[in-house]
C-alpha cells in the first residue's frame, strides 16, 4: 500500500473513530477520559432501547467508556449494545471500560456484593471495571432515610474488588468532609468521585481537593444549562453564547464541544448522554484541539454554583451531600 492510501485510509479511520487517552487511577486501573452517560434522569425524551443504539454507536464512534448505574434502569440495554458490539468484532470485553452504581437502598455491607452480581447479571458480565457508590445517602426501599453510614458500604465495596467483581471503587456525589472521611478510615481509597461540573458548577474547591488526593473526578451533566432541562430557573450560557461559540470558531468546534474540552483541560472525565448517532460522535471528537488559560477561566467565570441535579428533598437526610438552601 502506497503512503496515499494509507493517508487516505487513516482519514477516512479518524472520522469514524476517536479514542480518548486513557488516565491511570489510584489503583494502577487506566480509564478513558470521556464516558458514554446512559442515565436519561433531566435529559428529555430518550426511549430505554435507544441505549443499546446509543451504546452501539458510541463504541463504533471510539468510546471505550461507559457509565450506567441500577437506578437508571438500563443495564440490561447496555450490556446489549457491549454485547451487539463485541459479537460484530469492534471490540473484545477487556477493551471496554463500564462503570455502574450502587444505589441507596442497598448500602449495607452485606447487600452490596449481592446486588452488584445484579447488575453483572443485567449487563452480561463477569466484572465491571468501576463500582461507584452512587450517593453517601442511605435510604430504605421506600425511599425514607435510613441509618446506615457509608463507611460500613465502603467495606462491602471492598469486598467486591478483593472478589475481582469490580476492578476499581469509588464513591459519586461525595463532598470533600465526607471523602476525607472515608480515606482516614479505609483500607482502599477510592479511585473516583463522581460528582456534577459544568460552567455554571465549575467546583474548583471540590476537584482540586480530590486531585491532590489522587481521586479522578468524572464529571456529569456535563453539558449543564447549555441544553433543554425540564424547569424554568435556567442560568446562563445557553447553546448559542457569544463567548463560547467565539470559542468553537477559533478551533472549529462545536459549542458541545468546547464544554467538553473545558473539562478534559481541567483534568477531568466528562460523561456526556447523547442518543442521537451524530452527537455521540461528535462529543468524543476532542483530541486534536486545547483550550488556552484564558479560555478556560472565561468558561470558569460562567460559575453560579446552580446545580442540575438538586435532590433537595433529601436535605434532611443523614449525609446530605450538599449545600441545604
Ligand atoms: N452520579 C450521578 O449522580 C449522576 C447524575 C446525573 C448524571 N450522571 C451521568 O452523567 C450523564 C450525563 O448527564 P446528563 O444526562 O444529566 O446531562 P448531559 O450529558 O450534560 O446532557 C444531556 C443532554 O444533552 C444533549 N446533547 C448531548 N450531546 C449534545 C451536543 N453535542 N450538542 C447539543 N446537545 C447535546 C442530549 O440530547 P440527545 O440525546 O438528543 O443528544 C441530552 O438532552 C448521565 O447520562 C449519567 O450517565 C450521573
Amino acid at each position: 500500500m502506497g503512503p496515499f492510501a494509507v493517508i487516505f485510509l487513516a482519514g477516512i479511520y479518524s472520522t469514524l473513530a476517536i479514542e480518548a487517552p486513557r488516565k491511570e487511577l489510584n489503583d494502577g486501573n487506566m480509564m478513558p477520559v470521556v464516558a458514554l452517560g446512559t442515565g436519561r434522569g433531566t435529559a428529555q425524551g430518550v426511549d430505554i432501547e435507544e441505549v443499546r443504539h446509543a451504546v452501539f454507536w458510541a463504541i463504533e464512534a471510539g468510546y471505550r467508556h461507559i457509565d450506567t448505574a441500577a437506578i437508571y434502569n438500563d443495564e440490561l440495554q447496555v450490556g446489549q449494545g457491549i454485547a451487539d458490539a463485541v459479537s460484530q468484532g469492534l471490540v473484545k470485553r477487556e477493551d471496554l471500560f463500564v462503570t455502574t452504581k450502587l444505589w441507596n437502598d442497598k448500602h449495607r455491607r452485606e447487600q452490596v456484593v449481592p446486588e452488584l452480581r445484579e447488575s453483572l447479571k443485567k449487563l452480561g458480565l463477569s466484572y465491571v471495571d468501576l463500582y461507584l457508590i452512587h450517593f453517601p445517602i442511605a435510604t430504605k426501599v421506600d425511599g425514607s432515610p435510613d441509618d446506615v453510614d457509608y463507611l460500613e458500604t465502603w467495606k462491602g465495596m471492598e469486598d467486591a474488588k478483593e472478589l475481582g467483581l469490580a476492578k476499581s471503587i469509588g464513591v459519586s456525589n461525595f463532598n470533600a468532609t465526607q471523602i476525607d472521611r472515608l480515606i482516614a478510615n479505609s483500607k482502599v481509597k477510592p479511585a473516583v468521585n463522581q460528582v456534577e461540573v459544568n460552567p455554571t458548577l465549575t467546583q474548583e474547591p471540590l476537584v482540586s481537593h480530590c486531585q491532590k488526593l489522587g481521586v479522578a473526578v468524572m464529571a456529569y451533566s456535563p453539558f449543564g444549562f447549555l441544553v433543554t432541562r425540564k424547569r424554568d430557573d435556567v442560568p446562563p450560557p445557553r447553546y448559542d453564547d457569544p463567548a463560547l461559540v467565539k470559542i468553537g470558531e477559533k478551533y472549529g468546534k462545536t459549542t458541545g464541544q468546547v464544554v467538553l474540552r473545558y473539562l478534559v483541560d481541567r483534568g477531568l472525565i466528562p460523561i456526556p448522554k447523547s442518543a442521537n448517532k451524530e452527537r455521540i460522535a461528535q462529543n468524543i471528537n476532542l483530541f486534536d484541539f486545547k483550550l488556552t488559560e484564558e479560555e478556560i477561566a472565561t468558561i470558569s467565570a460562567f460559575n453560579k454554583n446552580i446545580r442540575v441535579i438538586d435532590p433537595k428533598s433529601w436535605k434532611d437526610y443523614p449525609n446530605y451531600p450538599f449545600e441545604r438552601d
